[in-house]
Protein backbone atom coordinates (compact mmCIF):
# COMPACT_ATOMS: atom_id res chain seq x y z
CA UNK A 1 0.00 0.00 0.00
CA UNK A 2 1.59 3.31 -0.52
CA UNK A 3 2.33 5.52 2.38
CA UNK A 4 -0.12 8.70 2.40
CA UNK A 5 2.06 12.14 2.61
CA UNK A 6 -0.44 13.32 4.77
CA UNK A 7 -0.25 13.22 8.32
CA UNK A 8 -2.35 14.54 11.52
CA UNK A 9 -1.93 17.61 13.30
CA UNK A 10 -1.09 16.27 16.09
CA UNK A 11 1.81 14.11 14.31
CA UNK A 12 2.91 17.61 12.46
CA UNK A 13 3.42 19.34 15.72
CA UNK A 14 4.69 16.54 17.41
CA UNK A 15 7.50 15.59 14.95
CA UNK A 16 7.74 19.20 14.10
CA UNK A 17 9.11 18.88 10.40
CA UNK A 18 9.28 21.49 8.17
CA UNK A 19 7.15 20.76 5.43
CA UNK A 20 3.41 19.56 6.05
CA UNK A 21 0.75 17.97 4.49
CA UNK A 22 -2.96 18.15 6.06
CA UNK A 23 -6.53 17.46 4.97
CA UNK A 24 -9.33 18.11 7.23
CA UNK A 25 -12.01 21.16 8.12
CA UNK A 26 -12.11 25.14 8.38
CA UNK A 27 -12.59 25.82 12.23
CA UNK A 28 -12.40 29.31 12.00
CA UNK A 29 -11.34 31.59 9.42
CA UNK A 30 -10.42 35.76 9.47
CA UNK A 31 -9.84 37.51 6.47
CA UNK A 32 -7.71 40.85 5.90
CA UNK A 33 -6.66 42.63 2.63
CA UNK A 34 -3.39 40.52 3.16
CA UNK A 35 -4.03 37.94 5.10
CA UNK A 36 -6.12 34.54 5.15
CA UNK A 37 -5.96 33.19 8.45
CA UNK A 38 -7.42 29.80 8.64
CA UNK A 39 -7.61 27.06 11.98
CA UNK A 40 -7.54 24.12 10.25
CA UNK A 41 -9.35 21.32 12.29
CA UNK A 42 -8.71 17.22 11.81
CA UNK A 43 -9.57 14.57 14.78
CA UNK A 44 -5.94 15.11 16.33
CA UNK A 45 -5.55 19.01 16.77
CA UNK A 46 -6.15 22.39 15.53
CA UNK A 47 -3.56 24.31 13.62
CA UNK A 48 -3.31 28.01 12.44
CA UNK A 49 -2.45 28.54 8.53
CA UNK A 50 -2.02 31.34 7.33
CA UNK A 51 -2.14 33.01 3.28
CA UNK A 52 -0.38 35.91 2.09
CA UNK A 53 -1.71 37.81 -0.40
CA UNK A 54 1.99 39.38 -1.49
CA UNK A 55 3.30 35.73 -1.63
CA UNK A 56 0.80 34.14 -3.58
CA UNK A 57 -2.30 36.17 -5.02
CA UNK A 58 -4.29 33.17 -6.52
CA UNK A 59 -3.98 31.27 -3.47
CA UNK A 60 -5.12 34.17 -1.48
CA UNK A 61 -8.05 34.28 -3.23
CA UNK A 62 -8.99 30.54 -3.50
CA UNK A 63 -8.42 30.78 0.82
CA UNK A 64 -10.65 33.84 0.53
CA UNK A 65 -13.77 31.81 -0.43
CA UNK A 66 -13.41 29.18 2.04
CA UNK A 67 -16.78 28.75 4.91
CA UNK A 68 -16.84 27.48 8.50
CA UNK A 69 -16.35 23.50 7.94
CA UNK A 70 -15.04 23.27 4.79
CA UNK A 71 -13.05 20.24 3.86
CA UNK A 72 -9.08 20.88 2.15
CA UNK A 73 -6.26 19.46 1.53
CA UNK A 74 -3.21 22.25 2.69
CA UNK A 75 0.53 21.93 2.02
CA UNK A 76 2.75 24.39 3.89
CA UNK A 77 5.71 25.19 6.23
CA UNK A 78 5.42 24.53 9.95
CA UNK A 79 6.71 27.35 11.82
CA UNK A 80 6.77 28.30 15.80
CA UNK A 81 4.47 30.95 16.37
CA UNK A 82 3.66 32.27 19.49
CA UNK A 83 0.70 33.92 18.86
CA UNK A 84 -0.92 30.93 17.19
CA UNK A 85 -3.71 28.58 19.60
CA UNK A 86 -1.38 25.55 19.45
CA UNK A 87 2.22 27.64 19.18
CA UNK A 88 2.68 26.93 15.65
CA UNK A 89 1.16 28.28 12.35
CA UNK A 90 1.40 26.21 8.58
CA UNK A 91 2.30 29.44 6.23
CA UNK A 92 0.22 27.77 2.91
CA UNK A 93 1.86 26.68 -0.29
CA UNK A 94 -0.83 24.74 -1.99
CA UNK A 95 -4.49 24.25 -0.68
CA UNK A 96 -6.99 21.71 -2.86
CA UNK A 97 -10.69 22.36 -1.94
CA UNK A 98 -12.52 19.02 -1.63
CA UNK A 99 -16.19 20.98 -0.34
CA UNK A 100 -17.05 24.47 -0.08
CA UNK A 101 -19.54 24.25 3.01
CA UNK A 102 -23.06 26.07 3.22
CA UNK A 103 -23.57 28.44 5.98
CA UNK A 104 -23.17 26.19 9.65
CA UNK A 105 -25.95 26.29 11.26
CA UNK A 106 -24.14 26.51 14.60
CA UNK A 107 -22.15 29.66 15.38
CA UNK A 108 -21.04 30.88 18.92
CA UNK A 109 -23.19 31.21 21.96
CA UNK A 110 -25.96 28.70 20.63
CA UNK A 111 -28.67 27.35 23.05
CA UNK A 112 -28.22 23.84 24.30
CA UNK A 113 -32.10 22.77 22.32
CA UNK A 114 -30.60 23.85 18.69
CA UNK A 115 -27.19 22.13 19.38
CA UNK A 116 -29.17 18.81 20.17
CA UNK A 117 -31.27 19.32 17.07
CA UNK A 118 -28.22 19.42 15.19
CA UNK A 119 -26.37 16.94 17.27
CA UNK A 120 -24.78 15.78 13.73
CA UNK A 121 -23.02 18.63 13.64
CA UNK A 122 -22.34 19.29 16.75
CA UNK A 123 -20.23 15.88 17.48
CA UNK A 124 -17.34 17.79 15.61
CA UNK A 125 -17.00 20.62 18.77
CA UNK A 126 -13.88 20.22 20.31
CA UNK A 127 -15.98 19.30 23.41
CA UNK A 128 -18.26 16.50 21.91
CA UNK A 129 -14.69 15.37 20.11
CA UNK A 130 -12.86 15.44 23.48
CA UNK A 131 -15.76 13.95 24.84
CA UNK A 132 -15.81 11.31 22.57
CA UNK A 133 -12.39 10.15 22.70
CA UNK A 134 -12.93 10.17 26.79
CA UNK A 135 -15.58 7.70 26.36
CA UNK A 136 -13.71 5.49 24.23
CA UNK A 137 -11.14 5.22 27.26
CA UNK A 138 -13.78 4.18 29.69
CA UNK A 139 -15.23 1.46 26.84
CA UNK A 140 -11.61 0.10 26.38
CA UNK A 141 -10.86 0.32 30.26
CA UNK A 142 -13.78 -1.33 31.16
CA UNK A 143 -13.01 -4.22 29.09
CA UNK A 144 -9.45 -4.23 29.96
CA UNK A 145 -10.11 -4.69 33.64
CA UNK A 146 -12.25 -7.48 33.39
CA UNK A 147 -10.60 -9.43 30.67
CA UNK A 148 -7.49 -9.54 32.75
CA UNK A 149 -9.25 -10.45 35.74
CA UNK A 150 -10.51 -13.59 33.60
CA UNK A 151 -13.68 -12.78 32.96
CA UNK A 152 -15.70 -13.65 30.26
CA UNK A 153 -17.41 -11.91 28.11
CA UNK A 154 -20.95 -13.06 27.90
CA UNK A 155 -24.11 -11.83 25.65
CA UNK A 156 -27.92 -11.48 26.57
CA UNK A 157 -30.91 -10.59 24.75
CA UNK A 158 -32.14 -7.39 24.12
CA UNK A 159 -35.45 -8.64 23.86
CA UNK A 160 -37.06 -9.52 26.72
CA UNK A 161 -40.24 -11.75 28.22
CA UNK A 162 -40.32 -9.91 31.51
CA UNK A 163 -39.05 -6.52 33.68
CA UNK A 164 -35.82 -6.72 36.41
CA UNK A 165 -35.59 -3.20 37.25
CA UNK A 166 -39.50 -2.36 37.81
CA UNK A 167 -42.72 -2.48 35.23
CA UNK A 168 -42.87 1.44 35.38
CA UNK A 169 -39.52 1.48 32.77
CA UNK A 170 -40.29 -0.62 30.86
CA UNK A 171 -40.45 0.01 27.03
CA UNK A 172 -42.96 -2.47 25.30
CA UNK A 173 -42.17 -3.95 21.80
CA UNK A 174 -44.26 -5.28 19.33
CA UNK A 175 -42.76 -8.89 18.55
CA UNK A 176 -44.50 -10.23 15.69
CA UNK A 177 -48.04 -11.12 17.42
CA UNK A 178 -46.54 -10.63 20.69
CA UNK A 179 -44.90 -7.95 23.57
CA UNK A 180 -41.55 -7.96 24.56
CA UNK A 181 -39.55 -5.29 26.71
CA UNK A 182 -36.42 -3.98 25.44
CA UNK A 183 -33.43 -4.96 28.34
CA UNK A 184 -33.69 -2.89 31.66
CA UNK A 185 -30.76 -5.12 32.49
CA UNK A 186 -28.26 -7.76 31.42
CA UNK A 187 -28.48 -9.29 35.04
CA UNK A 188 -31.19 -12.45 34.63
CA UNK A 189 -29.46 -13.90 31.91
CA UNK A 190 -25.78 -13.33 33.68
CA UNK A 191 -27.40 -15.07 36.50
CA UNK A 192 -27.68 -17.86 33.97
CA UNK A 193 -23.87 -17.57 32.56
CA UNK A 194 -22.31 -18.38 35.73
CA UNK A 195 -22.31 -21.65 36.20
CA UNK A 196 -20.62 -22.01 32.65
CA UNK A 197 -18.05 -19.06 32.91
CA UNK A 198 -17.97 -18.34 36.89
CA UNK A 199 -17.17 -14.60 36.66
CA UNK A 200 -18.48 -12.68 33.23
CA UNK A 201 -18.95 -9.16 32.25
CA UNK A 202 -20.46 -7.42 29.18
CA UNK A 203 -21.07 -3.77 27.93
CA UNK A 204 -24.54 -3.00 26.36
CA UNK A 205 -27.85 -0.56 25.46
CA UNK A 206 -30.00 -0.60 28.26
CA UNK A 207 -33.44 0.71 28.27
CA UNK A 208 -35.88 2.31 30.55
CA UNK A 209 -38.42 4.41 30.17
CA UNK A 210 -37.45 7.42 32.60
CA UNK A 211 -40.06 9.40 33.14
CA UNK A 212 -37.64 11.82 34.97
CA UNK A 213 -36.27 15.07 33.13
CA UNK A 214 -32.97 14.79 34.96
CA UNK A 215 -29.44 15.94 33.82
CA UNK A 216 -28.81 12.28 35.09
CA UNK A 217 -30.91 9.95 33.13
CA UNK A 218 -31.43 8.54 29.46
CA UNK A 219 -33.98 6.19 28.31
CA UNK A 220 -31.08 4.56 26.41
CA UNK A 221 -27.81 4.17 27.67
CA UNK A 222 -24.68 1.41 28.16
CA UNK A 223 -24.10 -0.16 31.37
CA UNK A 224 -21.25 -2.38 32.38
CA UNK A 225 -21.99 -5.07 33.91
CA UNK A 226 -20.59 -7.84 35.82
CA UNK A 227 -21.67 -11.26 37.72
CA UNK A 228 -19.69 -13.80 39.55
CA UNK A 229 -20.19 -17.19 41.16
CA UNK A 230 -19.42 -17.75 45.00
CA UNK A 231 -18.81 -13.94 45.19
CA UNK A 232 -19.94 -11.59 47.90
CA UNK A 233 -20.85 -8.12 49.06
CA UNK A 234 -17.76 -7.47 50.47
CA UNK A 235 -15.64 -9.01 47.43
CA UNK A 236 -18.17 -7.43 45.33
CA UNK A 237 -17.88 -3.68 46.17
CA UNK A 238 -14.28 -4.14 46.26
CA UNK A 239 -13.92 -5.23 42.78
CA UNK A 240 -16.23 -2.25 42.04
CA UNK A 241 -13.72 0.39 43.96
CA UNK A 242 -11.08 -1.22 41.73
CA UNK A 243 -12.87 -0.72 38.41
CA UNK A 244 -13.30 3.08 38.88
CA UNK A 245 -10.09 3.37 39.74
CA UNK A 246 -8.69 2.02 37.15
CA UNK A 247 -10.92 3.46 34.65
CA UNK A 248 -9.74 7.27 36.39
CA UNK A 249 -6.09 5.92 35.79
CA UNK A 250 -6.43 5.21 32.24
CA UNK A 251 -8.19 7.86 31.48
CA UNK A 252 -5.40 10.71 33.24
CA UNK A 253 -2.94 8.33 31.10
CA UNK A 254 -4.70 8.26 28.17
CA UNK A 255 -6.58 11.83 27.81
CA UNK A 256 -4.55 14.84 29.25
CA UNK A 257 -5.28 17.04 26.30
CA UNK A 258 -8.85 16.12 26.30
CA UNK A 259 -9.46 16.46 30.34
CA UNK A 260 -7.47 20.07 29.00
CA UNK A 261 -9.93 21.17 26.81
CA UNK A 262 -12.86 20.32 28.74
CA UNK A 263 -11.30 22.14 31.61
CA UNK A 264 -11.31 19.30 34.40
CA UNK A 265 -9.46 19.65 37.21
CA UNK A 266 -7.11 16.97 36.72
CA UNK A 267 -5.46 16.77 40.50
CA UNK A 268 -9.08 16.40 41.66
CA UNK A 269 -9.21 13.61 39.63
CA UNK A 270 -5.59 12.06 40.72
CA UNK A 271 -7.15 12.18 44.02
CA UNK A 272 -9.63 9.92 43.14
CA UNK A 273 -6.84 7.14 41.89
CA UNK A 274 -4.98 6.50 45.36
CA UNK A 275 -7.64 7.16 47.57
CA UNK A 276 -9.70 4.45 49.81
CA UNK A 277 -13.28 4.46 49.12
CA UNK A 278 -15.04 4.28 52.00
CA UNK A 279 -18.02 1.93 52.55
CA UNK A 280 -21.20 2.77 54.83
CA UNK A 281 -24.44 1.45 55.65
CA UNK A 282 -27.63 3.11 54.38
CA UNK A 283 -28.34 3.57 58.27
CA UNK A 284 -24.92 5.01 58.82
CA UNK A 285 -25.72 7.66 55.91
CA UNK A 286 -29.05 8.63 57.43
CA UNK A 287 -27.08 9.21 60.60
CA UNK A 288 -24.56 11.42 58.36
CA UNK A 289 -27.03 13.73 56.70
CA UNK A 290 -28.68 14.05 60.35
CA UNK A 291 -26.02 15.02 62.07
CA UNK A 292 -24.00 17.04 60.28
CA UNK A 293 -26.52 18.57 57.88
CA UNK A 294 -29.59 18.30 59.54
CA UNK A 295 -31.28 16.35 56.69
CA UNK A 296 -34.21 14.04 58.45
CA UNK A 297 -34.49 11.15 56.03
CA UNK A 298 -36.86 8.93 57.49
CA UNK A 299 -35.48 5.33 57.80
CA UNK A 300 -37.09 3.49 54.66
CA UNK A 301 -36.93 5.87 52.36
CA UNK A 302 -34.85 5.83 49.26
CA UNK A 303 -31.89 8.76 49.32
CA UNK A 304 -33.16 11.61 46.78
CA UNK A 305 -29.96 13.50 44.90
CA UNK A 306 -29.78 16.11 47.11
CA UNK A 307 -29.12 13.31 49.76
CA UNK A 308 -26.97 11.29 47.59
CA UNK A 309 -25.02 14.08 46.63
CA UNK A 310 -23.90 15.65 49.86
CA UNK A 311 -22.99 11.88 51.15
CA UNK A 312 -20.75 11.77 48.47
CA UNK A 313 -19.55 15.73 49.57
CA UNK A 314 -18.84 14.54 52.84
CA UNK A 315 -16.10 12.15 52.03
CA UNK A 316 -14.47 13.90 48.69
CA UNK A 317 -14.15 10.20 47.24
CA UNK A 318 -16.72 7.79 45.64
CA UNK A 319 -18.48 6.17 48.44
CA UNK A 320 -20.17 2.86 48.74
CA UNK A 321 -23.36 2.45 50.43
CA UNK A 322 -24.85 -0.98 51.35
CA UNK A 323 -28.16 -2.17 53.09
CA UNK A 324 -30.87 -0.28 51.83
CA UNK A 325 -34.16 -0.89 53.19
CA UNK A 326 -34.69 -4.68 51.49
CA UNK A 327 -38.27 -3.13 51.06
CA UNK A 328 -37.58 -0.71 48.48
CA UNK A 329 -35.04 -2.85 46.61
CA UNK A 330 -35.83 -5.10 43.59
CA UNK A 331 -37.34 -8.84 43.77
CA UNK A 332 -33.68 -10.19 43.63
CA UNK A 333 -31.90 -8.37 46.31
CA UNK A 334 -31.71 -10.39 49.16
CA UNK A 335 -32.49 -9.71 53.36
CA UNK A 336 -29.31 -10.21 54.97
CA UNK A 337 -30.26 -12.78 57.31
CA UNK A 338 -28.75 -10.61 59.96
CA UNK A 339 -31.29 -8.09 59.82
CA UNK A 340 -34.00 -8.97 56.99
CA UNK A 341 -35.61 -5.39 56.83
CA UNK A 342 -32.06 -4.68 55.08
CA UNK A 343 -30.81 -5.97 51.88
CA UNK A 344 -27.48 -6.98 50.79
CA UNK A 345 -26.94 -4.60 48.18
CA UNK A 346 -25.00 -1.67 47.45
CA UNK A 347 -24.75 2.02 45.41
CA UNK A 348 -21.51 3.74 44.61
CA UNK A 349 -22.17 7.34 44.55
CA UNK A 350 -19.32 9.57 42.84
CA UNK A 351 -18.76 13.03 44.33
CA UNK A 352 -19.52 16.48 42.81
CA UNK A 353 -23.05 16.10 42.54
CA UNK A 354 -22.96 13.34 40.30
CA UNK A 355 -24.09 10.45 42.80
CA UNK A 356 -24.88 6.87 42.05
CA UNK A 357 -22.92 5.70 39.20
CA UNK A 358 -23.45 1.70 39.94
CA UNK A 359 -26.02 -0.44 42.04
CA UNK A 360 -25.59 -4.23 42.81
CA UNK A 361 -26.04 -6.76 45.24
CA UNK A 362 -25.78 -10.51 46.24
CA UNK A 363 -28.83 -12.36 44.49
CA UNK A 364 -31.53 -14.12 46.22
CA UNK A 365 -31.03 -17.41 46.65
CA UNK A 366 -35.04 -17.93 47.96
CA UNK A 367 -37.69 -18.78 45.94
CA UNK A 368 -39.94 -18.27 47.86
CA UNK A 369 -39.11 -14.82 48.63
CA UNK A 370 -38.39 -13.70 45.27
CA UNK A 371 -41.97 -14.99 44.53
CA UNK A 372 -43.87 -13.11 46.84
CA UNK A 373 -41.80 -9.58 46.26
CA UNK A 374 -42.83 -10.11 42.35
CA UNK A 375 -46.30 -10.84 43.54
CA UNK A 376 -46.67 -7.28 45.18
CA UNK A 377 -44.99 -5.65 42.19
CA UNK A 378 -48.22 -6.96 40.66
CA UNK A 379 -45.72 -9.26 38.34
CA UNK A 380 -46.93 -12.84 37.42
CA UNK A 381 -43.97 -15.26 39.19
CA UNK A 382 -44.39 -17.84 36.45
CA UNK A 383 -42.69 -15.46 33.93
CA UNK A 384 -39.73 -16.20 35.79
CA UNK A 385 -39.80 -19.93 36.36
CA UNK A 386 -36.42 -20.35 34.19
CA UNK A 387 -35.01 -18.33 36.24
CA UNK A 388 -35.82 -19.97 39.78
CA UNK A 389 -34.19 -22.84 37.80
CA UNK A 390 -30.86 -21.61 38.38
CA UNK A 391 -31.94 -22.11 42.06
CA UNK A 392 -32.82 -25.13 41.42
CA UNK A 393 -30.35 -26.69 40.08
CA UNK A 394 -26.98 -25.92 41.93
CA UNK A 395 -27.72 -23.24 43.50
CA UNK A 396 -24.82 -20.85 44.37
CA UNK A 397 -23.88 -17.45 46.40
CA UNK A 398 -23.48 -15.09 43.31
CA UNK A 399 -23.31 -11.17 43.24
CA UNK A 400 -23.16 -8.46 40.24
CA UNK A 401 -23.62 -5.22 39.83
CA UNK A 402 -23.94 -2.40 37.06
CA UNK A 403 -22.22 0.68 36.25
CA UNK A 404 -24.03 3.66 34.23
CA UNK A 405 -21.23 4.17 31.47
CA UNK A 406 -22.86 7.78 31.08
CA UNK A 407 -23.04 8.62 34.12
CA UNK A 408 -19.02 7.47 34.71
CA UNK A 409 -18.54 9.28 31.82
CA UNK A 410 -19.97 12.90 32.79
CA UNK A 411 -18.55 12.46 36.09
CA UNK A 412 -15.34 12.14 34.59
CA UNK A 413 -15.42 14.57 32.18
CA UNK A 414 -17.76 17.05 34.21
CA UNK A 415 -20.33 17.39 32.25
CA UNK A 416 -23.75 19.67 32.97
CA UNK A 417 -25.79 17.02 31.55
CA UNK A 418 -25.56 13.25 31.09
CA UNK A 419 -26.48 13.70 27.63
CA UNK A 420 -23.24 14.94 26.46
CA UNK A 421 -22.13 11.65 27.71
CA UNK A 422 -23.07 9.95 24.63
CA UNK A 423 -23.11 10.47 20.73
CA UNK A 424 -27.67 10.96 20.02
CA UNK A 425 -28.87 10.87 23.56
CA UNK A 426 -32.48 9.79 24.34
CA UNK A 427 -34.78 11.04 26.64
CA UNK A 428 -38.29 11.36 26.75
CA UNK A 429 -38.00 14.82 24.94
CA UNK A 430 -35.32 13.99 22.60
CA UNK A 431 -35.40 11.28 20.16
CA UNK A 432 -33.70 13.07 17.17
CA UNK A 433 -31.78 12.84 15.23
O1 LIG B 1 -29.04 0.53 39.71
P1 LIG B 1 -29.48 -0.12 38.44
O2 LIG B 1 -30.90 0.01 38.07
O3 LIG B 1 -29.05 -1.64 38.58
C1 LIG B 1 -29.36 -2.65 37.73
O4 LIG B 1 -29.94 -2.52 36.68
C2 LIG B 1 -28.77 -3.98 38.13
N1 LIG B 1 -29.55 -5.03 37.46
C3 LIG B 1 -27.33 -4.02 37.75
C4 LIG B 1 -26.67 -5.31 38.13
O5 LIG B 1 -26.64 -5.62 39.31
N2 LIG B 1 -26.16 -6.05 37.17
O6 LIG B 1 -28.62 0.42 37.24
C5 LIG B 1 -27.21 0.35 37.28
C6 LIG B 1 -26.60 1.68 36.93
C7 LIG B 1 -27.00 2.81 37.87
O7 LIG B 1 -26.20 2.83 39.01
C8 LIG B 1 -26.75 4.02 36.99
O8 LIG B 1 -25.37 4.36 36.99
C9 LIG B 1 -27.10 3.51 35.60
O9 LIG B 1 -27.05 2.10 35.65
N3 LIG B 1 -28.43 3.94 35.20
C10 LIG B 1 -28.69 4.92 34.30
N4 LIG B 1 -27.87 5.71 33.58
C11 LIG B 1 -28.42 6.59 32.75
N5 LIG B 1 -29.75 6.75 32.59
C12 LIG B 1 -30.61 5.99 33.29
N6 LIG B 1 -31.92 6.13 33.11
C13 LIG B 1 -30.09 5.02 34.20
N7 LIG B 1 -30.63 4.10 35.03
C14 LIG B 1 -29.61 3.46 35.62
MG1 LIG C 1 -29.86 1.86 41.15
Amino acid sequence: MKESKYTTIEEALKTAVTNVNLRGWVFRERKSNKFVFIVLRDESDIIQCVISKNKNQELFEKAGKLTIESSVKVSGELKKDERAPTGYEVSLSDLEIIQIAEPFPITEHQSPELLYDNRHLWLRSRKLTAVLKIRHTIVGAIHEFFRNRGYYEFDAPIFQPSMSEGGSTLFEVKYFKDTVYLSQSWQLYAECGIFSLGKIYNMSPTFRAEKSKTSRHLSEFWMAEMEAAWMELDELTEVAKDEIRFIIQEVLKHNQKELDILKRDIKLLESYTNAEYPTIKYSEALDILNEKYQMKVPWGKDLRTIEETKIAEHFKVPVVVTHYPTEIMGFYKPPDSKNPKEALCFDMLAPEGYCEIIGGSERSLSIENMMERLRKEGENPETYDWYFDLRRYGSVPHSGYGVGVERVVSWICGLDNIKDAIPFPRTMLRKTP
